[in-house]
């Protein structure tokens, strides 16, 4: 089971678009996808769920954030599987068009944001050996709640959210690989820059604490997938020159850049939040929209490859 974060610090990059895309091709070429939807915004889960269907996993307790509460409340380990749903529409999508694949997702919580900054007061201690013993046990909790599905799926998606608080650190451990999808404009060289660097930082105190823990706490090696340029605006078959600059910018920084971009085109996208099935997987379209659907699978190409899947 791989699993793999979807990250930026930057809001609004593409980061939902390309996880719900990615999980969704993935499973259309029969890989059994499991989505966690970590951003308290819950744009994810919106792209599969109506608002009412939300609302009953809300009161049944099946969302990301009663995962949390139970730890915070009650210091209760409750099993990640009693959160994970299946999505009709997409999957029922899927089986028209003769995969074996399947989406499940654990939905987010608009209230995840308190939840963030009520770990934040539980990490510490009186001593190192304290606070090293109450990090690794916070900040690995996603990870070993993935331990309980590892035979269930092939592969994990984890949409973040724009910040590097401590559920987004939680996905970084818990992941083998991440994804940074960027803009080409001004920042991305260094919000990407900034990003890897946090992540070697988390790696690195992880690991040092892990080591001196004992035996009992696996190692991590988080690893950059790459950076997928996203709402790019193509002339002439290729990015316009402006954005071309910050592309190569960013190759040249040594960063792996995939080959395929995501295409600007706000009439595709701006519709799949509130359509039940991502573009990908949208067998109707036609004209320069099924380029873009064709770049979205050279992505997914790209990713396979990239991640041995
Ligand atoms: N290639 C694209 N072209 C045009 N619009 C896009 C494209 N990809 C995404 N969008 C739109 O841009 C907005 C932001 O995209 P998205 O929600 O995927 O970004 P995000 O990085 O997850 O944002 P956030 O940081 O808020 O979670 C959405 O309205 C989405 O529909
Ligand atoms: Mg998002």
């Amino acid at each position: 089971m791989k699993k793999i974060s979807i990250i930026n610090y930057k809001g609004g990059v593409g980061k939902t678009t390309l996880s719900a895309n990615l999980a969704s091709e993935l499973a259309f070429r029969n890989n059994r996808v499991l989505i966690v939807d970590l951003d308290p915004q819950a744009n994810l889960t919106f792209s599969f769920f109506k608002l009412p269907e939300w609302q009953q996993l809300d009161a049944d307790s099946k969302t990301i954030k009663h995962w949390y509460d139970a730890f915070l409340d009650e210091d209760r380990d409750m099993s990640l599987k009693e959160l994970i749903v299946t999505p009709d529409k997409v999957n029922n999508k899927l089986k028209a068009m003769n995969s074996t694949g399947s989406i499940d997702i654990i939905s987010s919580h608009l209230e995840l944001i308190n939840v963030d900054m009520e770990l934040a007061t539980r990490y510490g201690g009186n001593s190192d050996r304290t606070i090293r013993s109450s990090f690794l046990r916070l900040f690995s909790r996603l990870q070993n709640g993935l331990r309980e599905v590892e035979d269930d799926y092939d592969v994990v998606i984890i949409d973040c959210p724009p910040n590097f608080n401590i559920v987004t650190q939680n996905a970084i451990i818990a992941s083998d690989l991440y994804l940074v999808p960027a803009r080409p404009d001004v920042l991305s060289t260094i919000g990407i820059d900034q990003l890897v660097r946090h992540i070697d930082a988390l790696t690195v105190k992880y690991n040092d604490y892990a080591d001196s823990a004992g035996g009992s706490w696996e190692k991590i090696t988080p690893t950059i997938l790459g950076v997928i340029f996203t709402m790019v605006s193509i002339y002439d078959q290729q990015p316009i020159s402006t954005q071309r600059e910050f592309i190569t910018q960013v190759r040249r920084s040594g960063y792996s850049v995939f080959r395929t971009y995501m295409r600007d085109n706000k009439t595709l996208f701006a519709k799949s939040p509130d359509y039940g099935v991502p573009v990908v997987l949208d067998v109707d379209l036609t004209g320069i929209y099924l380029d873009i659907r064709k770049e979205l699978e050279d992505i997914v190409d790209e990713v396979q490859t990239k991640a041995g899947l």
